[in-house]
């Protein structure tokens, strides 16, 4: 199973966040995704409020981005009272070169699928290192634990060697902000992801995969510190 990319620079995840965090104009309500270069993005929106005056309001996707959007000061609203989004920003594991994305590396990728399909525009911001021909990473999914055994024999049929996420070796699973676990799925190179993500949703016990079909824009970060947008 392949390991989610340690050596990317945090300069690199930095620059696309502030680059996407740019995104944001007065008056804007904003999805704020989870994971290290998404944090970026958080902070840089944070900062523009409190220096700048930015009149923003954020839907965030876990704990971890609810935490980071207090502590940078962005105000913070919900689905239920701004059920569109003008811009949702959010990190990737992977993304290949039709702009097709696997996200869930924090377990994250439920909350991070409704807000991105609630936004007018969804904006993904990555480090090269995350840039792929053909998405070839494991494949996230939340399953509800009373289905657990019912759900892998469902994705062995599609193809998959399915591994329940733990938190160490000696803890017990990865308990997602829904409280499910959750169980990434190697499929080796995807050829088809479209396929493969409805193949996936219609898995009985399923809660939601990390297969993202809707990015608008990738703002890549390089190691010399400038921006691709693609
Ligand atoms: C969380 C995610 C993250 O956005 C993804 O794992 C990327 O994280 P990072 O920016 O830390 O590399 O999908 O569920």
């Amino acid at each position: 199973m392949k390991e989610r990319n340690a050596n990317a620079s945090s300069a690199e995840k930095q620059a696309a966040g502030i680059a996407a965090a740019d995104l944001v104009k007065d008056g804007m309500v904003i999805g704020l995704g989870t994971g290290s270069t998404t944090a970026f993005a958080i902070a840089e929106v944070g900062r523009r409020v409190r220096e700048e005056g930015l009149d923003v309001l954020a839907v965030v996707t876990s704990y971890q981005a609810e935490m980071l959007a207090i502590e940078a000061g962005v105000p913070l609203t919900s689905l239920a009272e701004h059920p569109v989004l003008d811009l949702a920003i959010d990190g990737a594991d992977q993304v290949d070169a039709n702009l097709n994305v696997i996200k869930g590396g924090g377990a994250a990728h439920t909350r991070e699928k409704v807000v991105a399909h609630s936004a007018k525009r969804f904006v993904v911001v990555a480090d090269d290192s995350k840039m792929s021909e053909k998405l070839e990473h494991f494949v996230p999914v939340e399953v509800l634990p009373y289905a657990r055994d019912l759900v892998k024999q469902q994705v062995i049929e599609l193809g998959g060697t399915p591994q329940i996420r733990l938190a160490s070796r000696k803890d017990g699973p990865v308990i997602s902000d829904n409280g499910n676990v959750i169980m990434d799925v190697e499929f080796g190179t995807i050829e088809n992801p479209a396929e493969l993500s409805q193949k996936l949703s219609m898995c009985v016990g399923v809660v939601e995969h990390g297969i993202f079909l809707n990015t608008d824009e990738v703002y890549v970060g390089r190691k010399d510190g400038s921006v691709e947008i693609i």
